[in-house]
């Protein structure tokens, strides 16, 4: 099979497309012909060595991916080929083929096509454990969005809207701001141009937002410590800015929130720490409300371009040039040329 291969992290010539082996199922595993796969700043983290999940070389990146099952291991019991699936890999989905342990795999309703389908396994399930299991949104609070547009950004408006929440979305431009009321934001802040302390502040009568989904870190961390609402959660998943921020204790203290740090990994068994033995069931849970949102209209995953296995460099290039609204895909096996 082909697949993109990575033998040295933080060397762009050494990472090429190369003729592999097809990958062999263990008995828990799920062979995958892969129809798409998502294309994340996680990879752009990964292929630099900055990542926390980066595997030793040499690998294939990509942890998200849908597509068919043709082969299931002897104890596999969920599935069974020509199944229609969505999937977490720790690596290997930009290639033609994965095998996925059965405990990540998820069978993918036919509304549902594949490109939209990679969002689930990743952002769409972080952006629900951030907002359901961690931050526990009730109706009518109001939620603050970083990085609004990108894949978590959108996945989190879409669910926020879900669970009845007001939303304020913070983007860089205008066609970020676009796609964010597409997604039922309520009001949207560009930050680029205006105070998002001032303007949370001024949109909730000076109490600040009870909830924060902070994708980004560094600057909109700490906007966030200045405009969260007392007893407010402050959810730190990622950090696109590539800054690293820090809250002193005594801030915490004198403004009574939470800063709640989450790590969609450790639901898939993937923390050095052993995930609970509930958290199988309660992702399955997660991933059918997620996917019956879906059917019902009120979630609208959005993939800006599609790419043959072949262009991945410019996949990636473009979501290095923060020009991503949702998510770009990588199709293996599509047929015509250049972005789709
Ligand atoms: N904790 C977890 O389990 C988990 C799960 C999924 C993803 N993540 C992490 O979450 C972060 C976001 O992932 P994503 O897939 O949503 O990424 P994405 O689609 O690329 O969106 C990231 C957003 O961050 C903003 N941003 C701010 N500074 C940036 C910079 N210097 N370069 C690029 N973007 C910048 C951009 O919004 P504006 O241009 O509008 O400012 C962009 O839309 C990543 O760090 C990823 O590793 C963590």
């Amino acid at each position: 099979m082909r697949a993109v291969v990575c033998r040295e992290c933080g060397n762009d010539a050494a990472v090429q497309i190369e003729t592999l082996p097809e990958p062999v199922v263990d008995e828990h595993g799920v062979r995958i012909a892969i129809a798409s796969t998502g294309v994340s700043f996680a990879n752009l983290l990964v292929l630099a060595g900055k990542h926390q999940n980066t595997p030793p070389v040499p690998f294939t990146p990509g942890t998200e991916v849908s597509g068919i099952v043709i082969e299931c291991g002897a104890k596999v019991s969920r599935f069974r080929p020509g199944d229609r699936v969505a999937a977490s890999v720790r690596n290997g989905g930009f290639a033609e083929l994965v095998v996925a342990p059965e405990r990540t795999v998820y069978a993918l309703p036919e509304a549902i096509d594949f490109d939209a389908a990679v969002q689930f396994p990743t952002i769409y399930a972080t952006a629900y454990a951030g907002l359901v299991w961690r931050a526990r949104v009730l109706p009518g609070d109001t939620v603050l969005v970083h990085g609004a547009a990108g894949g978590s950004g959108l996945a989190a408006i879409d669910i926020a809207k879900c669970l009845g929440a007001r939303v304020i979305a913070s983007v860089s431009s205008p066609l970020k701001a676009e796609a964010c009321r597409r997604h039922g934001a309520d009001v949207v802040i560009n930050h680029r141009e205006q105070s998002i302390r001032e303007h949370v502040l001024a949109l909730t009568d000076g109490r600040g937002a009870e909830v924060i989904f902070d994708p980004v870190g560094g600057e909109a961390f700490d906007e966030s410590i200045r405009c969260i609402a007392p007893e407010g959660r402050l959810i730190t998943m990622g950090f696109a800015s590539g800054t690293i921020p820090r809250v002193p204790a005594n801030i915490l203290l004198v403004k009574n929130f939470d800063v709640i740090g989450l790590y969609w990994g450790y639901y898939l068994g993937w923390s050095k720490q052993a995930a609970h033995p509930r958290e199988e069931a309660r992702v399955r849970a997660a991933m059918a409300e997620l996917f019956a949102w879906c059917e019902q209209g009120r979630l609208r995953p959005e993939t800006l371009a599609r790419y043959r296995l072949d262009d991945w460099r410019a996949a990636l290039d473009r979501l290095a040039a923060r020009e991503v609204i949702g998510r770009v895909v990588i199709n293996p096996v599509a047929s015509t040329p250049g972005p789709r």
